[in-house]
């Protein structure tokens, strides 16, 4: 290097360091011993949607894509093969007339089958996930005229592995249907392994509800969900769960409805309906995509229950999606809808020997599932939801006064439609209005101070979906990036902050398939074997966790911290561990110097814990790398009231300190 160079280069650390230490430190005083506000228990929660194969080829861990035959196609995700070609060999029957909810069935006529003669496939919903050594239950709904019949069931991989085999031999049952098990234990793992059935022998035997389940479910509850993926969510310690969406719930139109009375009792007769995500977006159709309900509103209450949440279940009020059909309930037709309302809420907490708090109890829940609140409607809007509602609302409070509703503002946050309904709402003295936000990372740091200002008396506020949009929304290229998890954290320190308006938060929305998806982004992403929890969800879970009992004034230069030096903060106490958290996000591309002074406490413990999410803005975590950005824990040294901390750059940082 040339002498001139080392000089300039000489130079240029020099100033760096001169700018490094001439850099301010930001002052930040923490009045720890100011409570203005209770953190409700439900501030930060999960909103649940069958979208991206979220419950059908994603929490629900059946491994069998069209067990029973519903789908538009019937054969769909099913493969016939056959040496001898025979027509007739596999036939669709539909007894409509008989059975309502669960119409069509297989016939398989087999003629001295034997290995390679006659055999169905089904492909899963992209594939099986299979993992070695695990036990996984195959079931089978059938009825056999005449015959003797052997029906193997094989596990494959590849062209032909078979990774796990087991034998069904059926009786002659008649016209009665008989349900068979059998367990098999795979040899090896698989992500897209395929299940066989082939017939030995010869017989006429009918065919439903063709099922395989994993062992290793959550709470190993047979015919149960997926426990990786809850486990993501149980580890987020949810203060709510919102389900079951989202625009299902209103459907293309309202035959597409998610009614919630089709979605319990026994899974062979939850009718099955076309998931409205089947065929949304031109750009990204799934034409496998149907709702089977072996997932319904018993399972999601008890799911809620398990991980510790409050359920939120979201009904629809009498109107069907205003991008799709916009199809409304006459007022005079609407009795039904409410009534379903009415009959949720006894469903949940009736007692065993009411009505429907019976129907829980026989499904195995005697005790109440404690629901509090309800959502009437999903983004409905205009003059048409606030008339339902109204109808709603009267009889929902008329029968349970203390069940608090949640009502919907539209599709976003601001603009005519969202000014009208929020005018509404709060003339109605609702308790609680559902925003939503899919909005760019710009925006989230700029309406970080949205609540601030809002009105302290009136209806809570739900932060019921949002996510960063790292491109537009609906674009398919929008990344769970760095950059987006960030600007949220910036704008969830306004919702921490404000806590006495808003009372719920949840981003949404929360499953993706990578082989199946319709939207991004998504909090969390799953393969057939593997889930990763994304950097916003890292975002997600930093909040949760650390979500105190209350909100305390953190200030810099004596004013609200949002957005100076590209600072945002907001802290709370937690009068059960006792501890003051702050959190804080630097959205600069350099390090701030912090220093926090924290009031109103004589003793601090010595130690504070200090957590880091930071990462290049475009970082994100995969499948394959599902801990690629993810909080480093450290501690530092307290001096007496001060805590000293360097932001890093493009960061958010968790400060926890004990109180002696
Ligand atoms: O989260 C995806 C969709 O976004 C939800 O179904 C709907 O409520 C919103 O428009």
């Amino acid at each position: 290097m040339k002498l001139k160079q080392l000089c300039l280069t000489g130079l240029a650390v020099t100033l760096l360091n001169f700018f490094a230490v001439a850099q301010t430190t930001n002052i930040i005083t923490v009045k720890a011993d100011k409570p203005y506000a209770e953190i409700q228990p439900t501030m930060w929660g999960v909103f649940f949607e069958d979208i991206n194969l979220g419950a059908d080829g994603g929490i629900y861990a059946e491994l069998v894509k069209n067990r029973s035959f519903e789908f538009s196609k019937p054969l769909m995700g099913w493969k016939v093969e056959q040496n001898f070609f025979n027509e007739a060999a596999v036939t669709v029957l539909n007894r409509q007339g008989q059975n309502l909810a669960n119409p069509r069935f297989a016939r398989v006529t087999v003629n001295n089958s034997i290995a390679g003669t006659l055999s169905i496939t089904n492909e899963g919903f992209r594939g099986m996930g299979i993992k070695k050594d695990l036990r996984y239950d195959f079931s089978v709904m059938y009825r056999q005229q005449t015959g003797n019949l052997k029906l193997h069931v094989e596990i494959i991989a590849g062209k032909n592995k078979i990774l796990a085999s087991g034998i069904v031999t059926t009786e002659t049952t008649g016209e009665t249907w008989k349900k068979q098990r059998i367990s098999i234990t795979a040899n090896d793992t698989a992500q897209k392994a395929k299940m066989k059935i082939w017939f030995e022998g010869s017989g006429v035997i009918d065919m439903d509800m063709i099922s395989l389940f994993p062992e290793d479910t959550w709470k190993k509850r047979p015919g149960g969900m997926r426990a990786d993926m809850i486990q993501l969510l149980a580890d987020m310690k949810p203060g709510f769960m919102r389900f079951p969406g989202g625009c299902i719930v209103e459907g293309f139109d309202l035959s597409e409805r998610y009614k919630w009375k089709n979605t319990i009792g026994p899974i062979e007769e939850r009718q099955l309906i076309i998931n409205r995500w089947n065929y949304e977006f031109a750009h990204r159709p799934t034409p496998d995509y149907f709702q089977t309900f072996g997932l319904g509103f018993f399972e999601y209450f008890q799911l809620a229950e398990d991980i510790g949440a409050s359920p939120l279940p979201i009904l629809n009020c009498g109107m069907a999606c205003q991008f799709n059909s916009a199809e409304l309930v006459p007022l005079d037709q609407i009795d039904s809808y409410v009534q379903d309302a009415v009959d949720l809420i006894e469903f949940a907490n009736g007692d065993a020997n009411s009505k429907w708090g019976k129907v829980r109890a026989d499904m195995g829940h005697p005790d109440p599932f404690n629901l509090k609140m309800l959502g009437i409607g999903n983004e409905n809007w205009g003059p048409q939801y606030i008339e339902r509602l109204q109808i709603f609302q009267k009889a929902i409070k008329e029968k349970y006064p203390n069940i608090k509703l949640v009502t919907s503002s539209g599709t976003d946050p601001n603009g005519e439609r969202f000014d009208f309904l929020n005018g509404e709402l709060r003339k109605m003295k609702v308790d609680i209005i559902d925003e939503h936000f899919y909005r760019r990372p710009e925006w989230f740091f700029e309406n970080a101070s949205r609540y601030d200002n809002y009105d302290r008396n009136g209806a809570k506020i739900f932060a019921g979906e949002y996510a960063g949009q790292s491109d537009k929304t609906v674009s398919v290229e929008n990344k769970n990036n760095v950059r987006t998890a960030i600007a949220e954290a910036a704008f969830l320190t306004g919702l921490e902050r404000n806590a006495d308006v808003v009372v719920m938060a949840s981003y949404a929305p929360l499953f993706a398939h990578v082989d199946g998806w319709q939207w991004t982004p998504d909090l969390i992403w799953v393969d057939n074997l593997r889930s990763a929890g994304t950097v916003n969800y890292q975002v997600q879970k930093l909040f949760a966790t650390n979500k105190g009992t209350n909100a305390v004034p953190i200030l810099f230069n004596n004013k609200i911290l949002s957005g100076q030096d590209g600072l945002y903060a907001s802290a709370v106490t937690d009068k059960n561990s006792k501890e003051i958290i702050i959190k804080i996000v630097n959205s600069s591309a350099a390090e701030k110097t912090t220093s926090y002074i924290i009031e109103g406490y004589k003793k601090l413990a010595p130690q504070a814990t200090v957590a880091v999410l930071t990462g290049g803005a475009e970082e994100i975590n995969t499948v394959n790398n599902p801990f690629n950005v993810m909080p480093v824990v450290s501690s530092t040294a307290v001096k007496g009231k001060k805590v000293d901390v360097v932001l890093k750059p493009f960061s958010f940082t968790v400060i926890k300190v004990g109180i002696k």
